[in-house]
């Protein structure tokens, strides 16, 4: 594994940074800069919250900007993540048709939905440089994460 370190302490860091008492804007690109600075392998790392029928990056943190700051539930990968309300593992970007490229570097991607009961409130959308990046540990890891970005974004919705 390439991570810098272990997933139970970032996963500790998130719950820190999620339970502060900071407004959600900051606290969710703070969850994304924990995500991308703690795992090599994270080479850039968006929050994507739905709005109606579509998915707007609410944060990010990588090298560049992407040009999908609103994506449609039902397309690439992120949509399909939304529209399935399931993880979507991409191994080779290259060989998915559904794939919206981002960036020409990117290998891999993982999109993980954040749901209320069944409801889509977002999803965690995770790139990577490396081929077949995430496996079953980030898929479990990034739920974990997913679930209590959950927590955070229902009670808003209260
Ligand atoms: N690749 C995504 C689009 C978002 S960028 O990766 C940041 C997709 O296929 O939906």
């Amino acid at each position: 594994m390439s991570s810098r370190r272990p997933y139970d302490a970032i996963l500790e860091r998130v719950r820190t940074i999620l339970s502060h008492d900071a407004d959600l804007e900051t606290r969710l690109q703070l969850t994304v800069e924990a995500l991308h600075d703690s795992m090599d392998r994270y080479t850039w790392v968006g929050i994507y919250l739905l709005e109606g029928t579509e998915l707007v990056l609410a944060s990010w943190k990588g090298p560049r900007e992407t040009q999908h700051q609103r994506i449609p539930i039902g397309r690439g990968i992120c949509g399909l993540a939304a529209r399935t309300r399931e993880t979507v593992n991409v191994r080779d970007v290259s060989a998915d048709s559904r794939y919206l490229m981002c960036f020409p570097s990117t290998r891999s991607e993982i999109v993980v939905p954040t749901l209320e009961s069944e409801k889509v409130l977002g999803e965690i959308d995770v790139d990577s440089d490396q081929l077949a990046a995430f496996n079953h540990e980030d898929e479990a890891f990034l739920k974990v994460v997913a679930d209590e970005l959950a927590k955070v974004l229902e009670s808003r919705n209260r």
